[in-house]
């Protein structure tokens, strides 16, 4: 039996289905599992990773467990603290969790780090939480990506809306920030093997698509994907404060979601020295634009963008 956390999740909901098509037995954690759809192979767990409730319950008899949990949704009272000490949390009582329950392997996706830089507050969380969770279990597996190319993917998403509702795209000084966004199907894939290969336990690997786009060259590859003309205004300056509630508006997404999202634009992700991964797992990663075209066609099977 395997577990995935964060199973109500874009990630872990994706997972699930992973799993489930190979015949892998899964069991889902969710704080609230009526919002997952039962089916055969799939055991629902109702549990919370910040106050540790059904947790252990839940790891029972699971020799793999994935984490997939993140907390960006606005902190419900002040002694919630903000996503840093959530996600710290919750990754604690998880890590305790799996310790006292056996678990042989945690498996993680976080974000790439930026070289040579102080990391953002998000990226800065999501490596303790790496930290963490390769401590609670040796042969535990830490998979970082940057941006991910899907459908229900918030940084994606955000990106596209910019474009559909934007004809004059203003591109502030990180358009030139390189990074290596990867196609969801990937990413998903490399999860779903991580515990079948070996050279991967007890390690933290960057997996990452085979091109490397600066931002502003991905939005305008978006621009193109979608059919659209947009004219790209570059600004000498970042402006992540107030570009954040602009975006926000304009993407209909949280302010608490896209603040954190922006300030790590603000340095190059690039995986670390040469990219194992790939090679390590036997997955040839998709292209950017072959990856755009399947995110945006997946995106317009059940809702319309207002510019294609
Ligand atoms: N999306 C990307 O582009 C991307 C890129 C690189 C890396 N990643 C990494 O992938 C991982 C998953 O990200 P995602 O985009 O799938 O996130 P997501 O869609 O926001 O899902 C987060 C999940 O965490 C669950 N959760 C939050 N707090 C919880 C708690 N206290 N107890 C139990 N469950 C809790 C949520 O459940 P509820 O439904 O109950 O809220 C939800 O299922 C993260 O580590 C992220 O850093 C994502």
């Amino acid at each position: 039996m395997e577990l995935i956390t964060g199973a109500t999740g874009y990630v872990g909901g994706r997972l699930v289905e992973r799993l489930l098509a190979e015949g892998r037995p899964v069991r889902a954690l969710a704080r609230d599992p009526s919002r997952l759809e039962a089916r055969a192979g799939l055991e629902l767990a109702g549990g919370d990773l910040t106050s540790g409730r059904g947790v252990r319950e839940a790891l029972e008899g699971c020799a793999t467990a994935y984490y997939l949990v993140h907390s960006m949704e606005a902190p419900t009272s002040t002694e919630d603290g903000d996503f840093s000490d959530r996600d710290r949390r919750a990754a604690e009582s998880f890590a305790q969790a799996a310790r006292a329950e056996g678990v042989e392997r945690v498996v993680y996706l976080g974000g790439i780090a930026p070289a040579g830089a102080e990391p953002s507050a998000h990226i800065g969380s999501r490596i303790e939480v790496e930290q963490i969770l390769l401590e609670a279990a040796p042969a535990s597996t830490a998979l970082r990506a940057s941006l991910l190319i899907g459908s229900r993917s918030s940084s994606f998403r955000i990106l596209v809306r910019l474009v559909e509702r934007l004809r004059l795209l203003p591109m502030p000084g990180w358009r030139r920030n390189r990074t290596q966004p990867l196609a969801e199907r990937d990413a998903v894939e490399f999860l779903a093997r991580t515990p079948g290969i070996e050279a991967a336990a007890g390690r933290s690997l960057d997996i990452a698509g085979p091109d490397v786009l600066s931002y502003g060259e991905m939005i305008e590859g978006i621009a193109e994907s979608m059919g659209v003309a947009r004219l790209p205004i570059g600004l000498g300056v970042s402006l992540t404060p107030p570009a954040s509630a602009v975006v926000s508006a304009l993407t209909d997404q949280p302010l608490d979601l896209v603040r954190p999202l922006m300030e790590s634009l603000e340095h190059e992700l690039l995986p670390r020295d040469a990219l194992e991964a790939p090679e390590m797992y036997g997955i040839r990663t998709l292209p950017f634009d072959r990856a755009v075209e399947r995110a945006l066609a997946e995106w317009e099977r059940t809702e319309e963008l207002a510019a294609r």
